[in-house]
């Protein structure tokens, strides 16, 4: 259900829980200092409580007010790279609930790039918001895909289609080494470009022994078809088949064959909406053109992530 910037205002401080638009993909909201809310933002995503959750701020002071030891490259990071889609976990402070960290002693904190999030962030104060799919769906990058997921019930503000449409880049700077643990829109070559400073990048082998970021250890982003990468194509293609190209390989353009020319910002932008395009048209399988080397492009080691996760390897 749309609502207004300003119900949706009313409703967040009344305690509800109302889905909002960002660069990355759709939040779902909700008063990152009201502890019911919060809980409340599990339930209707049906999400486990030990996975933290996202605080969004709309300003350097918030930051200072949920975590007492934030070092400098959060202060380096943020002048470089807020707001946009990079989430730092920090040490938290005493003002955020233990339900918004899932048990842990640290918060993530996100500046997004939105100007409808930061109204909402700046009249209600800090949202906790994690992406607004339905857990084990793809996260939502336009408004429809929330109303497939919940029906007309949830809240919603409308901002269109999302710009970047991949989650934020998280990086943990708690230890002496910052380390990546989710590739997003700001890469490891953008960091040390922009700012010097050295960070080791995601590694999927980190994942068997101690997840440092719990989202890693729940499944994500499946759709009903199965997805795999592509390494040799028989001559015709199969009409059951969702095929994703990115370079000038492939078959000729059909409703089945998306071809994105080396633009890889916009097969981040329609990837999880192609997703959720192959279940409505129940396609059995979506077949991707293997990626080239991340080097190449700031959006490929996000998108092999997200792929690699709907792949389930
Ligand atoms: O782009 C985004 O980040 C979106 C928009 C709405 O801001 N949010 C988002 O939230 O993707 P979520 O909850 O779907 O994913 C957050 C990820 C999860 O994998 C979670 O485990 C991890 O960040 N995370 C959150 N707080 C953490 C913490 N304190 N330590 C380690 N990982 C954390
Ligand atoms: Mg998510």
């Amino acid at each position: 259900m749309i609502v207004s910037v300003n119900e949706a205002v009313e409703r967040l401080k009344a305690g509800d829980v109302v889905a909002f638009p960002t660069e990355t993909v759709y939040g779902l909201g909700a008063d990152a200092k009201n502890p019911e809310a919060v809980r409340k933002t599990f339930q209707v995503k049906g999400r486990p409580a030990d996975n933290p959750l996202i605080v969004h701020i709309s300003n350097m002071e918030q930051a200072g007010i949920l975590s007492n030891a934030l070092p400098d490259h959060f202060f380096t990071l943020a002048k470089t790279f807020w707001p946009g889609p990079l989430t730092m976990v920090v040490q938290k402070s005493a003002v955020v609930p233990d339900v918004v960290s899932g048990g842990l002693s640290t918060v993530g904190l996100r500046m997004p790039d939105h100007p409808l999030a930061l109204e909402l962030i700046s009249r209600v104060g800090p949202l906790t918001a994690p992406s607004a799919n339905r857990s084990g769906k793809p996260s939502p990058t336009h408004p429809r895909h929330i109303e497939e997921d919940y029906g007309n019930e949830l809240p919603l503000v409308d901002g269109g289609a999302a710009n970047i449409g991949l989650e934020s880049t998280v990086i943990d700077l708690t230890g002496s080494v910052p380390v990546i643990l989710r590739p997003g829109a700001v890469s490891v070559g953008m960091i040390s470009e922009q700012t010097g400073i050295r960070v080791q990048p995601f590694s999927e082998s980190r994942k068997p022994d101690a997840p440092k970021s719990p989202g890693v250890k729940y499944t994500h982003y499946k759709p009903d078809a199965s997805v795999n990468w592509f390494d040799r194509l028989p001559a015709s293609p199969d009409s059951s088949v969702l095929y994703l190209f990115h370079s000038r390989t492939g078959y000729p353009p059909e409703k089945n064959i998306c071809h994105f020319h080396g633009n890889f910002e916009q097969m981040a932008r329609e990837l999880f909406d192609l997703f959720r395009l192959a279940d409505h048209l129940r396609y059995n399988q979506i077949l991707i053109e293997p990626l080239p080397d991340d080097q190449k492009h700031p959006m490929i080691s996000p998108l092999r992530n997200r792929i690699e996760k709907a792949i389930g390897v």
